[in-house]
């Protein structure tokens, strides 16, 4: 990938948000409503590639009607963390992932690719303005952080369906606490039987709008029964865990093996569970991936070899899973352990990521 090193122009916000206003806001952000003062913009057009990098007031796109990715959904998206450490400084987690990744989608949504440089220094741009918006934990086990939010989308105003010639990519920011409501309690997972996420060849593994668009329908079915998230099966055989449409599955066995399902074009492959694969090897877990069918969870909770489910991801971080809800069955965990395993890697990747423990992998880059 060719490389080039940019410097953004900054256009100051003349009316950022009063301290006052934006500590509130930290005490208690939520997740996704609240967002910092500033947002990146590079555009790409076919003959000038990418320019006027810029970081300026946080507003409300100007966008034609007829912009294409209105019409047929050509965006991609990353999500990725900014850190307060103990001594002020702010971190951010393994960007080179997220910006490879984001290459990665691109290609397949027949966008544009954007530089690793440009993508860790649109981040480097953005944090020199917004910094004051990193909220600081106030434990060991708060896991509040800026989440960071790169997109970029088909701004081409133009009704025929091709690769855009214009397209606008951006960065916004928004303090957060706990994707979930209820912090790390166990989530309960709906089975979709009739939904599918992703099939062979199509746009699974990219992260793309239209991959979250057709995983909603399934999300509110599972609403209805009461869980919080939903287990998306492969498109073939309905056989194969895939993924939760946001986040990664790990199985704790009770010898010791952490499986997750294998990766395949179907699946989005997580930063934060390529990380889990290497914080259980050095926890002394025997990582395997694999693919790992429904009946096998099934099975495995009854018998008692599983013994823990958990859910990971850039906003989830990691949360475990208390059952598996189909049309017919709740299906629970035999094993008492308390989801040992999934708090330890938990921990682990907390103490990392907030500068508690050495950064021996060196995942960590600084921003501020
Ligand atoms: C992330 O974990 O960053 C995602 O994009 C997933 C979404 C559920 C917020």
């Amino acid at each position: 990938m060719p490389t080039s090193s940019t410097s953004f122009e900054v256009l100051p916000s003349n009316q950022p948000t009063a301290g006052s206003i934006r500590d509130n806001i930290l005490a208690n952000p939520g997740f996704g409503k609240y967002f910092t003062d500033h947002m990146v913009n590079v555009r790409w057009t076919v003959d000038a590639g990418w320019h006027g990098h810029q970081v300026r007031p946080y507003g409300p796109l100007t966008l034609d009607p007829a912009a294409s990715v209105l019409h047929y959904g050509q965006e991609i998206f990353e999500g990725i963390k900014a850190y307060r450490h103990a001594d002020g400084s702010v971190w951010t987690f393994r960007p080179e992932k997220n910006a490879e990744r984001f290459r990665r989608s691109a290609r397949r949504l027949a966008l544009p690719e954007l530089t690793d440089e440009d993508f860790i220094g649109s981040i480097k741009a953005l944090l020199a303005q917004d910094h004051t918006w990193v909220p600081t934990p106030s434990s060991d086990t708060d896991e509040c952080s800026l989440y960071l939010r790169p997109f970029m989308i088909a701004s081409e105003a133009f009704l025929g369906v091709r690769p855009a010639h214009e397209v606008d990519y951006y960065v916004i920011a928004s303090p957060a606490a706990s994707y979930f409501k209820g912090g790390i309690s166990p989530v309960s997972i709906w089975l979709s039987s009739h939904y599918k996420r992703a099939a062979a060849g199509g746009t699974g593994f990219a992260k793309c709008g239209g991959n979250y668009a057709a995983s909603l329908a399934a999300q509110k079915e599972a609403e209805s029964h009461g869980c919080g998230q939903v287990v998306f099966l492969d498109a073939a055989e309905s056989k194969w865990i895939e993924e939760l449409g946001g986040m990664n599955l790990f199985f704790v066995f009770k010898d010791g093996r952490l499986v997750t399902p294998r990766l395949t074009d179907t699946i989005l492959e997580g930063v934060t569970r390529n990380s889990v694969l290497t914080l259980a090897k050095d926890e002394g877990l025997t990582p395997e991936e694999r693919p790992i069918s429904i009946d096998e969870w099934r099975e495995g909770a009854a018998s008692g070899e599983i013994t823990e489910v958990f859910a990971c991801g850039t906003a989830a971080v990691i949360t475990p899973v208390g059952e598996l809800v189909t049309e017919d069955e709740r299906i629970r965990l035999n094993g008492d352990g308390g989801n040992e395993v999934a708090m330890r890697i938990r921990k682990k990747l907390l103490d990392v990521q907030y500068g508690r423990s050495e950064d021996k992998h060196g995942w960590l880059t600084q921003l501020v």
